[in-house]
């Protein structure tokens, strides 16, 4: 049982979105491109998990063919630990097999261990390493892919 809903990202929460992205990204998007993810429903979908009105996570996924790429995904500070990021890509994964999505795969700063661990419990693992992916602290991004698991 979670204190929280998720439901489809809409163009009003790209204030909270903002915020979550400038508090927890070195490299954070800027308003306008959270909203051309937002609003891009044909290869995109944004979902946010609310609690008490306000966003406490989101999750911006990518369709490409088969495959799903997570483009985004973040927890309000403060908020972490708490399983939204896990409920978050539940249900993208439960949406995904509804489209015969087969495999997913993202990019992870080599540094980032507490999202590192949370793709691992998905069954992700390391494909090869993207040299400088993030030109702001000029670190490495590890290129993770993971089978969906029930899609053969
Ligand atoms: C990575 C991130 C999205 C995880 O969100 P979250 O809501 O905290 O994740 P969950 O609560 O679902 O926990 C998932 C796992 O993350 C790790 N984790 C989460 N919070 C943690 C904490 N406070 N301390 C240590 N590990 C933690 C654990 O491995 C946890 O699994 P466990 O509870 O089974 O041990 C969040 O930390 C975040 O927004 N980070 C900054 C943005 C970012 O790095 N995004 C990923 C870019 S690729």
């Amino acid at each position: 049982m979670t204190d929280w809903t998720i439901r489809p990202a809409e163009r009003r929460d790209v204030s909270e979105l903002l915020f979550i992205e400038e508090s927890q990204f070195p490299e954070p998007w800027t308003r306008r491109i959270l909203l051309d993810e937002i609003t891009n429903t044909e290869t995109r979908r944004y979902t946010v998990a609310v609690e008490k009105k306000r966003i406490i996570g989101y999750l911006g996924v990518m369709f490409v063919l088969d495959e799903l790429h997570i483009n985004t995904i973040g927890t309000l500070p403060g908020a972490e630990g708490r399983g939204i990021a896990t409920s978050l890509i539940d249900d993208a994964w439960a949406d995904a097999r509804g489209r015969g999505v087969k495999r997913a795969t993202l990019e992870v700063a080599v540094s980032n261990e507490r999202a590192i661990a949370l793709y691992y419990r998905y069954g992700f693992a390391p494909v090869g390493v993207r040299k400088n992916y993030y030109e702001r602290t000029n670190e490495d991004a590890l290129i993770l892919w993971a089978d969906l698991p029930g899609v053969a």
